[in-house]
């Protein structure tokens, strides 16, 4: 079979990866794809969200299975497009997609299924959501729900923070679409829960946790993950039950009755707090940085499940104990602005695996071409000698432009020793 692989970063270097694993693949194509992804499948020079380009060239190539990335992808209507054309792919549909583009949809779906997440209103108005805050206690979560991505979340400590993100969302929005949604303010460890989906069926795949703030003892900017790791050891099997029993199961069945089955990935984004396991958020695909060490210990034919899902029919996952453990080698900067173009070298004498997140081949050098640019992953008998190994192969990379965190995995580990 032939496999288009949809997207440019470390998540779809370790998709493409797991699918090179496969006996059933012939040929691997990425579109766009980045300078690691080019030497395991054949790049092709089309954007993510260029859903007629990809189409054709699906059809043209006699593509089988084709595998969407990136939620721009998806909410652009490729799954859709596809399907319409009597193409196989893997992801949701636009309308199943919303639980992760529409924040106010996937409030509305847990409350009307009793769903456990944090309580909530949506506010359009100025005026009324700043009075609504100002009568709660702080902190306050301020989640932008509109057409403008990027704003994010704010947590908000006093009012004055509030009050600017507020008057950002709603009085500056240049859609006049905008909507905030204020949520309770939820304490605990926070961990990904990814399953694969397709209508009532739900295999989850190993617990991970992603450290999303730049800087060693979560201190720094929020950024789009700075390492992961699987297992969980302060997630009991209890707790793993709870999680797929009573959010990520219900939640698959709730987008059935809705008319929206979902098909693809989907990553519940949840949190332990002391009153039990609430859900974050929900997203629409393979979370990232957390497949680069989930799908590692994959044991199955990636193609069954890929298939299975699309086609609605069963399939059988096996994993392998082994922990892994990865880190973002990130540009100095990132989040914020940073440079492109240094040379990465070194990557020759790496021993685990290293999946490129933003890359560009120049030649035979390699350059810098993103905030985050390589995700090195160890393993190892314990967390703490998978850590060992990604940071002995990350010593073995140079490169005069990147930082990373040395501490990932310290909510499971004991950072004495760093
Ligand atoms: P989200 O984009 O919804 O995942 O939020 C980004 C981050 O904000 C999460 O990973 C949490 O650390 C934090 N966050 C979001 N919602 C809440 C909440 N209700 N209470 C506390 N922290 C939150
Ligand atoms: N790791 C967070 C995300 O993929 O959204």
């Amino acid at each position: 079979m032939k496999v288009l692989v949809i997207g440019s970063g470390g998540r779809e270097h370790a998709i493409v990866d797991a699918l090179t694993r496969s006996p059933q693949v012939e040929k691997i194509y990425c579109a766009p794809g980045n300078a690691g992804i080019a030497r395991q499948a054949e790049c092709v020079d089309i954007r993510d969200t260029e859903v007629e380009r990809l189409r054709d060239f699906a059809r043209g190539e006699g593509i089988g299975l084709t595998v969407v990335g990136p939620e721009a992808a998806l909410a652009a209507g490729i799954v859709d497009s596809f399907r319409e054309a009597g193409l196989r792919i893997f992801g949701p549909t636009k309308a199943a997609a919303r639980i992760e583009s529409s924040k106010e949809f996937a409030k509305d779906l847990m409350a009307r299924y009793g769903i456990p997440t944090a309580g909530y209103r949506a506010f359009t108005d100025y005026e009324a959501a700043r009075a609504y805050v100002a009568a709660r206690p702080f902190p306050a979560v301020l989640k932008y729900d509109g057409l403008a991505a990027g704003k994010g979340v704010v947590i908000a400590q006093t009012m004055e923070e509030a009050d600017e993100a507020l008057r950002q969302m709603l009085l500056d929005d240049k859609f006049g679409e905008g909507k905030v949604v204020v949520e309770d303010f939820l304490e605990g460890p926070e961990f990904s829960l990814l399953c694969f989906v397709s209508g009532r069926r739900v295999w989850p795949m190993v617990l991970s946790q992603d450290h999303k703030r730049a800087y060693d003892g979560d201190k720094g900017p929020n950024t789009g993950g700075m390492g992961a790791y699987t297992p969980l050891p302060f997630i009991t099997a209890d707790d793993e039950r709870y999680a797929i029993e009573r959010i990520m199961r219900p939640m698959a069945e709730a987008m059935v009755a809705e008319g929206c089955p979902f098909a693809g990935v989907l990553y519940g984004g949840l949190m332990k707090t002391a009153d039990g396991i609430k859900v974050i958020e929900f997203n629409a695909r393979f979370g990232d940085p957390e497949t680069e060490v989930v799908l590692p210990r994959l044991k199955s034919d990636i193609v069954d499940i890929f298939c299975a899902v699309a086609d609605g029919r069963d399939a059988q996952l096996e994993w392998d104990d082994r922990p892994a453990l990865g880190i973002v080698l990130a540009s100095k900067g990132y989040p914020g602005s940073y440079e492109k173009g240094h040379e990465i070298k070194g990557l020759d004498k790496v021993e685990g695996t290293v999946y490129h997140m933003g890359t560009k081949a120049d030649g035979d050098r390699i350059l810098t071409a993103g905030g985050r640019v390589l995700f090195v992953v160890g393993r190892g008998a314990t967390l703490s000698e998978a850590r060992a190994a990604a940071l002995r192969d990350v010593a073995r990379i140079e490169c005069d432009n990147l930082f990373h965190r040395s501490d990932i995995g310290h909510w499971a580990l004991d950072d004495k020793d760093l």
